[in-house]
Parts: structure tokens; sequence; C-alpha cells
């Protein structure tokens, strides 16, 4: 029997963490399988994937920047996924395409479960409108937080997400798009879900505003710049993404193979690497 293939497809995908991680999952859980990278050109993800398809492989994670693309390629979408507008989880499965969105549960397995925070009923700061965004908004509001702030430099690309998601939680939770020299509030957490710890850029808000927060970057390593930045400018904790990562990892593997990991091991030997 050939081994099972799985893959992070995306661009650039060189420091993935995603084959390590499906790795240490697949030994805790004796699951036999196969999990490597595959670098796709910037306008080739349809071919590679469907030459991984025709190869026999099981099932992908997709990154940056082909979400979206991998949720106009599917067959069939999780509710997740539809409304992120993006799927970070291909499976193949008789000959048909299903996508899923996994990142959204991740974050909130490591911000509830690891990091103990309570999203119902609490402010919640969102810095950015991209897809990182869209792609967590739905699991969060359905934590029924009591508002949620978008805060974007394009303030138009917030104000289209909050259009998109204010009919279904109307009533239940005061969504907001702000400019960033809008913010006239202290929030009980803020999600870092911009790009700009990818190059060296300033945090554009004003640290007021995350005194005695919960913050959470959703980048981590050197990215996780709004992490030092919130460190040092009196958040109440500031965490990187790593869980996110691994949490958003467990869940893809749970679709693929029927069996949640557990991630504390392997999240604790990320956290070695990356958290001296
Ligand atoms: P992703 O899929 O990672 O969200 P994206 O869709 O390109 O990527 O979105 C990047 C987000 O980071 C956007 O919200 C972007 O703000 P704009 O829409 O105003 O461009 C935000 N961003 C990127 N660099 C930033 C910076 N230096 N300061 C503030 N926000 C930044």
């Amino acid at each position: 029997m050939p081994i099972d293939q799985y893959a992070v497809v995306g661009h650039p995908v060189a420091h993935s963490l995603s084959p390590q991680i499906h790795q240490q999952f697949a030994a805790q859980t004796k699951q036999t399988l196969d999990y490597g990278k595959i670098e796709a050109p910037v306008d080739g993800f349809v071919a590679v994937v469907d030459q991984f398809r025709a190869d026999g492989g099981c099932g992908l994670n997709v990154t940056v920047p082909f979400k979206a693309q991998a949720w106009r390629y599917v067959d069939r979408l999780d509710e997740l996924a539809t409304s992120a507008q993006a799927v970070n989880t291909l499976s193949f499965r008789d000959g048909d395409c299903l996508g899923f969105n996994t990142d959204g549960l991740g974050l909130l397995a490591d911000l509830k479960v690891r990091h103990q925070q309570t999203i119902g009923g609490s402010k919640v700061l969102i810095l950015g409108a991209g897809g990182a965004t869209q792609g967590v908004l739905g699991p969060l509001l359905s934590e029924q937080p009591a508002s949620v702030s978008i805060v974007n430099r394009t303030v138009s690309k917030a104000a289209d997400l909050v259009a998109a998601w204010r009919r279904n939680f109307a009533g239940k939770c005061v969504l907001k798009a702000l400019a960033y020299a809008d913010v006239d509030e202290k929030a009980d957490i803020v999600i870092n879900a911009t790009s700009m710890g990818l190059a060296n850029q300033t945090v554009p808000l004003d640290p007021v505003w995350i005194e005695g927060a919960f913050c959470y970057d959703m980048s981590y390593g050197a990215n996780a710049k709004f992490m030092s930045w919130a460190r040092q400018r009196g958040a109440k904790a500031a965490v990187d993404g790593l869980g996110m990562l691994v949490e958003q990892a467990a869940a893809a593997f749970n679709i693929w193979r029927g069996i949640m990991p557990q991630t504390d091991d392997v999240y604790a030997r990320l956290s070695q690497q990356f958290h001296q």
C-alpha cells in the first residue's frame, strides 16, 4: 500500500512549520503518512493541486497567498470556509475536493484553552481587515463578544467586513469599522491580524488602547512585532500565534484522519524553538 500523502502548498513555503507539526501528530496518533511542502508559483496554484491529486495525494494545507483561490477551486465547502471565503485545508475524497477553514477554530482553541481568555462579553479590537481577519471573524463572533471593532488603514475594507457580518450578528454584538486614529475605547482582547510584522513597520495604534488588554499576535517568530510592541506598552499579556498554528493544524489532521491529536507537546517543542 502506498503511504498517504499530504503537504502544505504556499508561496513562499520554505519556512513552514506544518510538516514538523503534522509529522509529530502522525507519530503521536500512530498514523502512517507523509507530509511535505510544495512551493507553487504565484500563478500556478491550480496546476500544482491538480498534479498532487493526479498523483494520489490525500489532502493539502493551503497558506498565503492561495487561500482564496483554494476557496474557488473546491467542489464543496464546509460552513466556516463558506463564510470565511477562504480555504486552508483541502481533502480529496472519492474524486471530490472538499474545502475547510480551520483558522478560526485554531484561534479560538488557542485563546480559550491555552491562554484562558473569555471572549463572550469581552470588547475585542482586531487590527487588519484582510484575509486573516475574514478567516477568523465568524468563529469569534459566535462566542458572543460584547463588541468587535475592526481597525484598518483602509477603513472601507473594515466597513465591508462589518456590513457582511452585521446581518447575522445584529443585536448580539456591537460591530464597528474604524480608522486607527478613531479608536476611542480600551479593549479587553486585541488581535493583530495585519501582515505588518512581515516588513519593518511600526504599529499605527495609540498604545493607550491596549493598556491592560490581552494582546494576541496572529504572526509568530520574527514577524510577531505586534507582540513585542504590546509587551513594552502596558498590555496585560501578549502572545504570538504559534498556538493558533498548532491548533489549526490539529483540526486539519482531524478532518483528514478522523482523530484529534493532542497539541500541548507539539506546542511545547515549538515554544522551545521560538520563545527563548
Ligand atoms: P492577510 O491575508 O494576511 O490578511 P491581506 O489580505 O493582504 O493579507 O491583508 C493585510 C492586512 O494587513 C490589511 O488589513 C492591511 O491593511 P490595508 O488593508 O490598509 O492595506 C494590513 N497591513 C499591512 N501592512 C500594514 C501596516 N504597516 N500597518 C497597518 N496595517 C497593515
